[in-house]
């Protein structure tokens, strides 16, 4: 993988789940220290917490893409270990999660299209609503960097599935399309899941090579309408926990 990363206080990792194949974004500011988790999976907290530990890093935030079907976030519980010294009474938690406001979860953080979240200088991520997979599926951009943090709005030559949690295919096709593909061509795409070993895209090569969105958009909603897949394995336990943050450190809001 390769990434030029044009300001160079930035720290960012790729962190990968085997199991739901799911990818993790850590990113940090390398002189504030701030730090914030994109997607992480809970059977994965102690790794993650391991490699903010060793880096020297100050976790501020646990951002979701959209609430997922398919692995319960971390979220919850990376809550429950670094707040463990203060009270929402006296003190602005250590870590708060982040998680936008269509989608019908909890979190401290709620977020709408065009709210920024920062980390020091060095990270600002814009927030792009960019729903269809899930009403409530957010893109997070680093304009800076050229980083742009599809969750399953956008995969690496696919998508999301959209045929449960409010999934609408037209919807979808349209978030890429008016939100993903105006980004600057060498923008990087970095998703929620890859399922063949792909770390990243471009805004260019999806623009030219993913096979369902280069399609129009009619010929694009009977490809998702014929999809025929089994529901995934954990979506009875992974939605309700999602929806209260992972269950561990329930947020008020
Ligand atoms: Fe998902």
């Amino acid at each position: 993988m390769s990434l030029n990363l044009l300001n160079k206080r930035i720290l960012f990792r790729q962190l990968f789940d085997r199991i739901s194949c799911t990818y993790t974004y850590l990113l940090a500011d390398n002189v504030s220290k701030e730090a914030l988790l994109i997607d992480p999976v809970l059977e994965l907290v102690d790794r993650d917490l391991n490699l903010i530990d060793e880096l020297g890093l100050k976790l501020k935030y646990v951002a979701n893409t959209h609430c997922h079907a398919d692995h319960i976030t971390g979220s919850g519980l990376i809550k429950k270990r670094l707040n463990i010294n203060t009270t929402t009474t006296t003190t602005t938690p250590t870590v708060q999660s982040i998680i936008s406001i269509q989608s019908g979860a909890k979190a401290d953080i709620k977020i709408n299209e065009n709210d920024w979240i920062k980390c020091g200088d060095a990270v600002n991520l814009k927030v792009l609503a960019t729903p269809g997979h899930t009403d409530g599926c957010v893109t997070y951009v680093d304009y800076e960097n050229g980083l742009v943090f599809t969750g399953d709005a956008l995969l690496i030559r696919g998508c999301g599935r959209t045929d449960f949690q409010q999934g609408n295919s037209g919807l979808l096709y349209d978030s890429v399309h008016n939100k993903i593909f105006t980004l600057p061509d060498n923008f990087h795409i970095l998703p929620a899941h890859d399922y063949k070993g792909q770390w990243l895209s471009t805004v260019l090569e999806e623009k030219k090579f993913n096979p369902r969105l280069t399609k129009s958009k009619q010929e694009f909603i009977d490809i998702m309408d014929n999809l025929n897949l089994d529901l995934p394995k954990m979506i009875d336990i992974a939605v309700p926990n999602n929806l209260v943050c992972g269950l561990h450190d329930i947020p008020t809001k």
